[in-house]
């Protein structure tokens, strides 16, 4: 068995891991090859943070990186949500507690770092990952690339996982592809040194606990979070899209950000200014939910950002790459280890076409509504002032509980209703068993099952 995938990024490796796992015991696969096809000269990831959820942190561990992972990130105790003006804490999302609830902890690691220790227990796994190799057309009914040096392979399954501005997304749903489309959010991005914070006393203390802060106020939002081995602080500040920042100069930068944070905590002005004199402002891209994910020869399958690139409210992105690699693998091994598997290569295909439906069924509406949760969240964050805000702070203020309790009767829905669709994403209890309480290749065998 042969499977190729393509993009060596975070979803990529990931997906390498999950399937060396999932297949090495299957005897239909034997001898299994796995090789990541990367168009980069060398693998490199750049970035700053990433937040990792758990229920993709308890696949990592599941998959043998647990030592490596824990001792190069941060558990931040919590994430306090601040009012934006004042500063003062509305409420202390419990993020250093969730192992208790999800066998597996929330974790912020820097980009690089994951990505390192991916690439390093993929080459355990026995994956071969090759660099230069860019492929420039896919044969979706054959399974067959064509790199651009002119040279053709075929194997026996194809995984793009080429990233939201995939090629082979563009190719599999021609004019049907949507492309990612702007969000109407973005953020300001800088990092400042954790010394010089800890040197100056008026904003020493936002970094205990790992620093996880974040002011909100109406269209604008400040977060912050230790990265780097804590040396230094992320911040991203995200704003409407609605400037084209592409000519500004850094000085421009920095004037246009002083005038959208005039109003705020002077601690978040202070760290503005402490920060390294490099601004960055990103647009948040997002994907729109697509139709498919898979060709019908079976042979050809799309995942990560390339399906469901989305705003990162939710803190869900790269974690749902890791629940596509986890659903894949668990999808295959269930198809492909069945007792009576044929020895055709024919029949292991029928028995891939079915692996790959049922991955479809369970991710498209899965990853879909985890975009959407995502980009509302963003809009919960950015109220204005006003009645549902106040139901949001209140929320806020109860985020270690279910809140709002269960109605009592029928009657009681409506308002129960309303206040839930006021609270911001991981600060309800509910949203965060909804994400963080997934086990992907339970729902694949729940789906598998009632095939
Ligand atoms: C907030 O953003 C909306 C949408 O872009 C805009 O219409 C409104 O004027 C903004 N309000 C403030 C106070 O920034």
């Amino acid at each position: 068995m042969e499977i190729l995938i393509v993009g060596a990024g975070i979803a990529g490796l990931s997906t390498s891991i999950a399937l060396s796992h999932a297949l090495k015991n299957v005897a239909s696969c034997q001898p299994l090859k796995i090789i990541v096809l990367e168009s980069a000269s060398a693998l490199a990831e750049i970035g700053a943070g990433v937040q990792m959820t758990p229920q993709a942190i308890k696949n990592f561990f599941a998959w043998g990186m647990k030592d490596d992972l824990l001792s190069s990130s941060a558990i931040p105790t919590s994430m306090n949500v601040r009012h934006g003006p004042s500063g003062d804490i509305i409420g202390k999302i419990p993020i250093g507690d969730l192992e208790q609830d999800y066998q597996a902890p929330y974790l912020v690691v820097h980009r690089a770092v994951l990505h390192s220790i991916l690439h390093s227990h993929a080459l355990k796994a026995g994956v071969e990952v090759r660099t230069n190799s860019r492929v420039t057309e896919y044969g979706f009914e054959t399974a067959t690339v064509t790199l651009a040096d002119g040279t053709t392979r075929t194997a026996d399954l194809i995984i793009a996982a080429d990233g939201i501005n995939s090629l082979a997304r563009k190719q599999f749903l021609g004019p049907d592809d949507p492309g990612a489309l702007p969000t109407g959010w973005a953020a300001f991005r800088m990092i400042c040194s954790a010394d010089a914070i800890k040197a100056d006393a008026s904003v020493a203390p936002l970094l205990e606990g790992y620093g996880s802060n974040l002011w909100i106020d109406h269209n604008v939002s400040c977060m912050t979070y230790l990265i780097k081995d804590s040396t230094m602080l992320n911040i991203v500040l995200s704003h409407r899209d609605d400037v084209e920042t592409q000519d500004w100069t850094p000085e421009y930068h920095k004037t246009y950000v002083d005038g959208l944070f005039k109003e705020f905590d002077p601690r978040v002005k202070k760290l503005i200014d402490m920060a390294v004199p490099k601004i960055v402002n990103y647009p948040v891209y997002a994907v729109p939910p697509l139709k498919k994910w898979i060709h019908d020869s079976g042979r050809f399958v799309l995942l990560g950002d390339a399906t469901h690139a989305m705003a990162f409210y939710l803190s869900m992105g790269v974690s749902l790459a890791v629940d596509d690699a986890a659903s894949l693998g668990e999808a295959l091994r269930l198809a492909l280890s069945e007792p009576d598997v044929v020895q055709t290569k024919e029949g292991k295909y029928a028995r891939m076409k079915k692996a790959l439906h049922v991955f479809e069924q369970v991710r498209i509406p899965r990853a879909s509504s985890i975009q959407a949760a995502s980009l509302h969240a963003g809009g919960i964050l950015h109220m204005p002032p006003g009645p549902d805000r106040e139901l949001r702070d209140e929320g806020l203020r109860h985020c270690d509980q279910y809140w709002p309790v269960e109605p009592a009767c029928e009657d009681e829905r409506r308002d129960f209703e309303r206040v839930r669709s006021c609270m911001y994403g991981i600060a309800d209890k509910r949203t965060r068993d909804w994400c963080y309480g997934y086990d992907s290749a339970d729902a694949i065998r729940g789906v598998w099952r009632s095939q």
